[in-house]
């Protein structure tokens, strides 16, 4: 009975809260919906060399595997990926918490594993970064896609 009566009053107060925030909650609905059809995808390949960017003759530089690649916003990881056997990266995120314009200024990618992994030759000491740039967007069906990826790496030593 006791039971029974709380969760009546639960009901009426989340039917209360409904009714109170109903102009927001439609907008957070249309912001939900924009949101879930859409997808922030951050791609690239990273190459042993000695900056992590392809050479002058692209097919002849290996690419870097198994790197882990963060992206770091204002100094904090707020997502990572670990480059494939080709080399590639891609980190996606969800556009309700992350606004374009503000990745593009305030975010990095951060290379964690030594270039010496993928060639002893190469620094073990100091990471890759690169700046964000956008390329554009991709619709795939109602999924629209966008597509950012890194200016090119540079090599920054302790
Ligand atoms: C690129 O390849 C061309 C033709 O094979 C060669 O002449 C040139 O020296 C190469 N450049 C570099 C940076 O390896
Ligand atoms: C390793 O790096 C050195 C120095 O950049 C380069 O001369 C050599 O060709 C690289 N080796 C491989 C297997 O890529
Ligand atoms: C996809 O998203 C971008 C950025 O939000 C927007 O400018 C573009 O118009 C969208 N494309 C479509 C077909 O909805």
């Amino acid at each position: 009975m006791a039971m029974a009566m709380k969760t009546l009053v639960f009901v009426c107060v989340l039917v209360a809260a409904m009714a109170l925030g109903a102009p927001m909650a439609e907008a957070q609905l249309g912001g939900l919906i924009s949101g879930l059809l859409g997808l922030i995808k951050i791609q690239g390949t990273l190459f042993c060399s000695f900056d992590g960017n392809m050479g002058a003759n692209g097919t002849a530089t290996p690419v870097f595997p198994n790197a882990l690649v963060q992206l770091q916003c204002g100094g904090s990881v707020v997502s990572s990926s670990t480059t494939n056997g080709n080399g590639i990266f891609s980190i996606l995120l969800d556009p309700m918490q992350f606004l374009v314009p503000s990745l593009l200024n305030n975010c990095n990618l951060a290379v964690k594993t030594p270039l010496s992994n993928c060639n002893a030759s190469l620094p073990s000491v100091g990471a890759l970064f690169s700046n964000l740039q956008l390329v554009g967007n991709t619709l795939i069906g109602l999924l629209n896609i966008t597509n950012i990826v890194p200016v090119g790496f540079g090599l920054l030593r302790p």
